[in-house]
């Protein structure tokens, strides 16, 4: 565990320069303009109880004789951890061979197409042992927790095979009991046809793994976008998911106006993710919904695609995700920071907007935000306190500055 990582024991936090992300009890979501509103209380200490946020205020009415271990903030910002609600950081082995590709000019498209992609990961991950999995993904989620991201949501999807996806689930299943994070974990076996598979045989293989998939995800995905699953496929894998519990989250409209966020939405998602290519019905079918959209600006950034257009959204009164997407084809970064920077600076997202993409509503898109993902008495303490002088609207302008001195987790 690295050194700027702390396990919370009851303490006061004092002389908070920023205390940023206050919310109120029951609040749950962000939307419309309400995402663009935070709590900020300046000058402030916070109290934490067995792991909980216990109390907070002004430094003028700090208490003052308390038996906790007291920690001077130094004007620090205090403000939730980083919620990152769309990740495939349990993976094996490298794909910089493609990366050069890429530069040479070949789309995702094209690289998948020629045996690279998400089938080149499928086989190092099929190649992998158990072991040697886990190793090479706790050494990403201990970088991501060094980064200010203290829950996270993990997805299978590099097995597509039984063999394969289950031990990706164990391998999520054995980080979520070695971390102080929490982790999600979602079975994305259709995130491409396995190998060896016609269309409609791997459909029908995913969904015969459902029963030993259920023991052990949170969520079901698909990959319902041009070239991989369609919203008929999507709609069958969903329909046998739910008897099990499995919640969907789905990847929608990054290659196509593929029809998953209509899909997603009819079968209750918690989130429908990407969203690059939207128009007003995907917009329209949101409206009044329980999904969360969720994009992804990482892999717009690194794949050269369009961004999604955050404002359309929020401007029509929804609220929104920002995810890592961390994965090593179209996302190798877990870095929320410059997720939020991106979000402000390519999609015109404000800091607060950007605050509460990667915190209160990631939370919601795990099924987390009555437990973290804002300042809010009684929701756990998963907290980043900054360097002094730091504010909300420095955090994704200074993009590349070091910011975090602590991490706390509940
Ligand atoms: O979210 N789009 C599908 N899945 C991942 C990419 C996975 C990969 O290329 O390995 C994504 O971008
Ligand atoms: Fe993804």
């Amino acid at each position: 565990m690295k050194k700027n990582l702390e396990n919370n024991i009851d303490m006061i936090i004092k002389n908070i320069g920023k205390l940023a992300g206050i919310v109120p009890e029951g609040v749950l979501r962000k939307e419309g303009a309400a995402q663009g509103e935070t709590g900020v209380l300046e000058n402030a200490w916070l109290s934490i109880e067995d792991g909980r946020i216990a109390a907070f205020g002004p430094m003028s009415s700090c208490p003052s004789e308390r038996s906790e271990e007291s920690l001077d903030a130094r004007g620090g910002m205090l403000m939730p951890g980083f919620c990152d609600s769309h990740t495939h950081v349990v993976y094996a082995g490298s794909r910089d061979g493609e990366f050069l590709d890429k530069i040479r000019g070949l789309s995702y498209e094209q690289i998948a197409a020629r045996g690279g992609g998400i089938l080149n990961s499928s086989d190092l991950l099929n190649r992998s042992s158990e072991d040697s999995l886990y190793e090479q993904s706790m050494a990403r989620v201990s970088e991501v927790m060094a980064k200010g991201t203290t829950s996270l949501e993990i997805k299978s999807g590099y097995g597509l095979n039984a063999e394969g996806e289950l031990k990706m689930l164990r391998v999520i299943r054995r980080i979520r009991e070695s971390v102080p994070a929490i982790v999600k974990s979602t079975f994305l076996g259709a995130h491409a046809i396995g190998r060896g598979y016609t269309h409609e045989e791997y459909v029908r293989t995913v969904i015969g793994m459902l029963p030993e998939a259920a023991k052990l995800a949170d969520f079901v995905d698909v990959f319902c976008d041009e070239g991989f699953f369609t919203t008929d496929d999507t709609a069958r894998i969903l329909e046998a998911a739910a008897p099990y519990g499995l919640r969907p989250k789905i990847h929608a409209n990054e290659l196509a106006l593929s029809g998953g966020v209509q899909v997603g939405v009819a079968h209750g998602a918690l989130s429908v993710d990407h969203l690059e290519r939207t128009t007003e019905a995907e917009i329209e079918a949101l409206k009044g919904s329980e999904t969360m959209p969720t994009m992804l600006p990482g892999s717009s950034f690194f794949l050269g695609i369009p961004f999604a257009e955050a404002r359309k959204f929020i401007d029509a009164g929804l609220g929104i995700a920002l995810a890592s997407d961390y994965n090593p084809g179209s996302s190798p970064s877990g870095d929320m920071r410059f997720v939020m920077a991106l979000g402000c600076i390519r999609m015109r997202l404000t800091p607060t907007e950007a605050l509460n993409a990667v915190t209160l509503n990631g939370a919601y898109a795990m099924g987390l935000s009555s437990e973290c993902g804002s300042i809010t008495r009684g929701k756990r303490a998963d907290l980043i306190l900054t360097e002094p002088g730091w504010t909300l609207t420095k955090l994704p302008y200074l993009y590349q500055t070091a910011f975090i001195r602590s991490v706390y987790f509940a």
